[in-house]
């Protein structure tokens, strides 16, 4: 059980939490009242598909109530600072907004993005700690602007079921490819695939990204980093494919012709017959080829359904908390 779900240190037994999406997914409607009565605003400061519907789905499947709020098109436009003088266009402060969401829901999820332009502002989580500290209510990351974790569960998640299948007695090498992409990326959801699995620890754990894209060491300690990307896919049994944008040069993307880091078959075959994952929304021919993504190596469709599993053992664990 925890109160908050903000990213993987909130989990204290991610093997059970693992197995308790897995028998979600065998018997969806396990706990079909565990939410009776219950409510859960979703916030979106940004555009969403799996994100939404998969959390919407796991909340119904445990009879709770959800209700989005796309609060960067339908809401006011807030306040965050401190002691702000509000005479610009901001018509209210989160320290008033967010006592009354606490009041309307039992749980708060919401998605906010980094700005891309201040490291330190993007990297104290600073939109989401205020919410947490003035809602009053249990939250949980729907992705914020350095983590997502509900990706990150769902991933192992995929990644446990394929070794269910192909198991080799050896440890798994997991590789996380930088790709190229035509617009600078949040670094959330690297961040969130290296913390998972060094936390997970049944992989050896390869990161490969160009000179110049390394991540937070807080996020990648603990996995082999290099930028030969043809030396970190051999023998690859996962490939996870993402864009970031830098750390170090904080927001900027890649300059120069970076389409050689696409992820192609021919790569695939230096490895272990590798299974291909994306979080999921996918740039084709950019970041993956066709070939890959319509390939029986691709595993993102069912990673993408994972996310109702993941959603689903991490709000009743919510709820179980609050009951
Ligand atoms: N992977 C993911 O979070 O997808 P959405 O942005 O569509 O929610």
């Amino acid at each position: 059980m925890f109160r908050n779900f903000l990213s993987v240190k909130d989990v204290t037994n991610m093997e059970l939490l693992v197995q308790q999406a897995m028998s979600y997914k065998a018997q969806q409607l396990k706990r079909p009242t565990l939410g009776a009565g219950k409510k859960i605003g979703l916030l979106f400061f940004n555009p969403s598909m799996r994100t939404r519907l998969s959390t919407q789905i796991a909340a119904s499947n445990l009879g709770m109530e959800s209700i989005v709020y796309n609060i960067d098109k339908e809401g006011w436009k807030m306040e965050f600072e401190d002691g702000a003088i509000m005479n610009g266009d901001a018509v209210e402060h989160i320290k008033d907004a967010a006592p009354v969401l606490g009041q309307y829901f039992d749980i708060l999820g919401i998605r906010t993005f980094p700005g891309l332009t201040d490291r330190e502002a993007d990297y104290q989580e600073t939109l989401l700690h205020h919410f947490k500290k003035h809602t009053g209510i249990p939250v949980v990351s729907l992705e914020s602007a350095t983590v997502h974790p509900l990706q990150s569960l769902a991933d192992i998640l995929t990644i446990e079921e394929q070794l269910k299948l192909r198991s080799t007695g050896k440890k798994p090498k997991v590789v996380l490819t930088w790709a190229p992409h035509i617009k600078p990326l949040p670094q959330c959801v690297a961040n969130s695939f290296s913390e998972w699995v060094n936390a997970w620890g049944k992989s050896d754990f390869v990161i490969t990204h160009p000179p110049g894209f390394e991540l937070d060491t807080a996020f990648t300690n603990g996995a082999q980093i290099t930028t030969n990307q043809e030396e970190a896919l051999a023998d690859a049994d996962f490939v996870y494919v993402k864009n970031w944008s830098s750390f170090e040069n904080y927001g900027q993307m890649a300059t120069g012709d970076t389409s050689d880091w696409m992820l192609t078959l021919d790569k695939l075959k230096a490895t272990h017959d590798a299974k291909v994952m994306h979080c999921l929304p996918v740039r084709r021919n950019v970041e993956l080829s066709d070939e890959v993504l319509d390939s029986p190596y691709s595993l993102v469709s069912q990673q993408a359904g994972n996310r109702v599993w993941a959603a689903q053992a991490v709000l009743s664990n919510m709820l179980e908390n609050i009951l």
